[in-house]
């Protein structure tokens, strides 16, 4: 019967006029994007298995929110204190063991509780707090509890983790590829710069549990050509989503999470801005919870204490370049340091390596003109340790993981004004100081940079114990209101770097596609 009916369908194409097959194509793409009705019944605050309760001996939240200085609009978690009381598999247990793992971190201890309830989660924790594994476990723990494991394989992932840039999408995939099969679980990875049928390929081979970690430009591609069904998602995960945004994916973000059933959406990021703010309250359901620690939440800008921060007034770009040179290669002179150097643009960064290499360093770049391969081989060399110093853009800014970076040095500091630009300057000194570990960050300053950075600069320094050399605090207090303001994105780009009118850099507003 099925092969009678193919053969009438096949003989209908043959003596089809091109308009007919071009409207049938259009039909059969729409029908492809049309969310196709979910498996299951979307069941919000899930009744999965909880925390075990809390007895006496356990910590309390009252006495954990105080000493970690926890801000909660929810209801209180039991804090998970230590591996055995959380409520994923054995294998899971084992494996966080594996990768060395004493205990939760306290944005593990909150975060894991909460999301286990199925609420809508914003949690604003410091970078290098463990956030990845904080929404990963369990994202995986939901959908394990969920869905039977079935043999089919589908484009039809039940997690989807967005991350602004390609090298933060594949570590994330790393670390979700690292604990899927804890779950009976599979992961894909989809971002710009690769070709396509390679991430297609592992799309169609994910099973009922798959977790795609992906670029919103590259996820809103695959979508829009039938690549990937989004209409089984069950968990979508926001990582820095401000920077997304900043880099103008905003409209692709729409368009995925249109596609989108009711779920658990949850934001994780380090800083909590204006423009992170105005993503959670579109993208995230009326009422979430929202977790913070430290002053976060109160959207005051608050850096890493593993950090020690120092900052150095300098006459103009040529003279930090000089000085910071010189700094790189005290520094590497033992070969212990593994440092991150941040530069404003592309050009920059080889400026300075090839400097660099020829003074001896074992040093490369990355940045939004070199190709994808490149820049992945490039992070690799770091990870391995054979490449001490990353010279970098703000490409490597958020979320990048290396293990035992001992300095970060900002040559330009972030251009961005006010408090934009200083959210970014706690981004990029977190690469240091991460799980625990300190770090050191160092950053010059131009008369430029003090202008349109300075006063929240000083406030951040000083909130984080840090010394405030008094030129600056001298420069900042006599700018009176200036360079205290709100401050934003895309105001005075390009300033400071190279001294004006040496036509690099250049401004863009908000709103304009970031290119590093
Ligand atoms: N429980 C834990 N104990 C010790 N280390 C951990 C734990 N959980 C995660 N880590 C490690 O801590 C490091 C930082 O984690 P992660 O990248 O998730 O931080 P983050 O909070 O997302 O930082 P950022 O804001 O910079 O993105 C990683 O190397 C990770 O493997
Ligand atoms: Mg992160």
């Amino acid at each position: 019967m099925a092969a009678v009916e193919e053969k009438k369908k096949s003989k209908k194409r043959k003596n089809e006029t091109p308009e007919e097959r071009a409207a049938r194509k259009a039909l059969k793409k729409q029908k492809l994007l049309q969310p196709k009705p979910r498996s299951d019944s979307f069941s919000k605050p899930a009744a999965l298995p909880q925390t075990e309760r809390a007895d006496a001996s356990e910590t309390s939240f009252a006495a954990f929110a105080k000493e970690h200085a926890v801000e909660l609009s929810g209801s209180e978690p039991v804090p998970v204190v230590e591996f055995a009381k959380a409520p994923f598999n054995a294998a899971c247990k084992q494996k966080l063991a594996k990768e060395g793992f004493a205990k939760p971190t306290p944005t593990q201890s909150v975060s894991w509780p909460l999301a286990l309830t199925g609420t809508d989660l914003i949690s604003i924790a410091k970078t290098g707090s463990g956030k990845t594994l904080g929404f990963l476990l369990p994202a995986f723990h939901r959908i394990e509890q969920k869905f039977e494991r079935n043999s089919s394989t589908i484009a039809a992932p039940k997690i989807v983790v967005m991350a602004p840039t390609r090298e933060l999408a594949l570590q994330i995939a790393s670390d979700a590829a690292k604990f899927a099969p804890c779950f009976g679980a599979t992961t894909a990875c989809c971002y710009g710069g690769a070709p396509k049928w390679e991430q297609i390929k592992k799309l169609r081979w994910l099973n009922n549990r798959g977790c795609v970690v992906a670029t919103p430009g590259r996820l809103n591609d695959l979508q829009n050509q039938g690549k990937i069904f989004l209409n089984e998602v069950d968990v979508l995960v926001l990582d820095e989503a401000d920077r997304m945004l900043d880099m103008g994916f905003e409209p692709q973000i729409r368009e995925v999470v249109s596609r989108m059933p009711p779920r658990q959406t949850m934001l994780f990021t380090a800083t909590w801005g204006k423009d992170v703010q105005k993503v959670a309250r579109t993208l995230v359901s009326g009422e979430p919870t929202r977790v913070s620690f430290g002053d976060a939440a109160s959207g005051k800008l608050t850096a890493n204490k593993d950090v020690t921060q120092t900052v150095e007034i300098v006459e103009s770009w040529r003279d930090k370049k000089v000085k910071a040179i010189e700094r790189l290669k005290a520094l590497h002179k033992d070969g212990s340091a593994k440092t991150i150097v941040f530069l404003a643009t592309k050009r920059a960064c080889d400026e300075v390596a090839n400097e660099l290499w020829y003074a001896g360093l074992k040093c490369d770049s990355i940045h939004g003109d070199k190709e994808q391969r490149e820049r992945d081989r490039v992070i690799g060399q770091f990870r391995r340790n054979e490449v001490m110093c990353l010279i970098a853009t703000d490409v490597a800014a958020r979320g990048l993981d290396v293990s035992d970076v001992t300095n970060v040095v900002q040559i330009d500091f972030p251009a961005a004004s006010g408090k934009a630009g200083v959210e970014d300057y706690i981004h990029r000194i977190g690469r240091t100081g991460r799980a625990g570990k300190k770090g050191e960050a160092h950053a010059y300053l131009t008369k430029d940079d003090i202008k349109a950075n300075g006063r929240v600069l000083v406030a951040i320094l000083r909130d984080a114990g840090q010394e405030v050399p008094a030129e600056l605090a001298e420069l900042t207090s006599r700018a009176g209101g200036k360079g205290g303001g709100k401050g934003g994105r895309g105001r005075g780009r390009g300033r400071g770097g190279f001294g004006r009118g040496r036509g690099r850099g250049g401004g863009f507003g908000k709103g304009q596609k970031r290119k590093w």
